[in-house]
């Protein structure tokens, strides 16, 4: 079983966006996921209720985190996605010690950078691999990323810390798509740019993954596993 935990110390980045959308997908894609709503606020939670009956699951995971992971263990889950709050807490810390990997999602802004050191160093302590994400991000022109995302990526390059090559573009219909409980994969050809980043961001989670098992030796976000 994999665990991915979307984890950020400031609000906003994107974790509960990035959780329901990369779910989605992944639940399309192997059928096999569970979705974990470990902060209080209830994001994914409103979001799951809108989608009314739905195959993919969501569970509460602000009580009982341990013991609906354990569960997911024996049903035999595949993927298990937990999205977190952004306050430092006792789901957040439960979450990170199941994680296979941490998702960090920040936007490019040094505020947002500043504070992902304070996430990192959560994860370090852990001692779990982690990936962070830009998300939010000014589109690339002519194949060029914007002058603020090649900052962003200067500044972890500058941490060691493992960034995705890639980028989640601010676009309204990433946000729009939720609104009745859909998805970005849900859309039409207007969709096509957001949904193949998210695909995109799955397709180096898989990696990272298997690089995490030992079992890819490609170019992945994070190629060690937690010792
Ligand atoms: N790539 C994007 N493009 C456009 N809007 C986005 C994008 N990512 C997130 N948003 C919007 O930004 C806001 C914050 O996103 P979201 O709620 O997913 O962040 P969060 O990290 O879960 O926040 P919190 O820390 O409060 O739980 C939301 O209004 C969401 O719709
Ligand atoms: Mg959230």
């Amino acid at each position: 079983m994999n665990v991915i935990v979307f984890a950020s110390r400031k609000g906003g980045t994107g974790k509960s966006t990035l959780a329901a959308h990369l779910a989605s997908y992944c639940f399309k894609a192997s059928g096999s996921c569970l979705l974990i709503d470990a902060d209080p606020q209830g994001s994914l939670t409103l979001w799951h209720h809108m989608r009314g009956s739905d195959a993919l699951i969501l569970k509460d995971g602000t009580v009982g985190l341990n013991d609906t992971i354990e569960q997911a263990r024996r049903d035999g889950v595949e993927w298990v996605f937990i999205d977190t709050p952004p306050l430092m807490s006792d789901e957040i810390s439960e979450a990170i010690s199941h994680a296979t990997l941490i998702v960090i999602p920040t936007r490019p802004a040094i505020f947002d950078l500043n504070a992902v050191k304070e996430t990192i160093d959560v994860a370090t302590l852990a001692n779990r691999p982690y990936a962070v994400v830009l998300n939010g991000v000014p589109p690339r022109r002519l194949g060029t990323e914007s002058p603020m995302a090649a900052f962003a990526r200067r500044s972890f390059a500058a941490l060691g810390a493992p960034v995705w090559s890639g980028q989640i573009t601010h676009r309204t219909n990433l946000a729009m798509s939720l609104n009745d409980g859909g998805t970005i994969d849900d859309g039409g050809m207007e969709q096509k740019l957001a949904a193949e980043e998210i695909a995109g961001l799955w397709r180096a989670i898989e990696n990272s993954v298997d690089a995490i098992h030992g079992v890819y030796a490609g170019a992945a976000m994070h190629q060690k596993a937690a010792a």
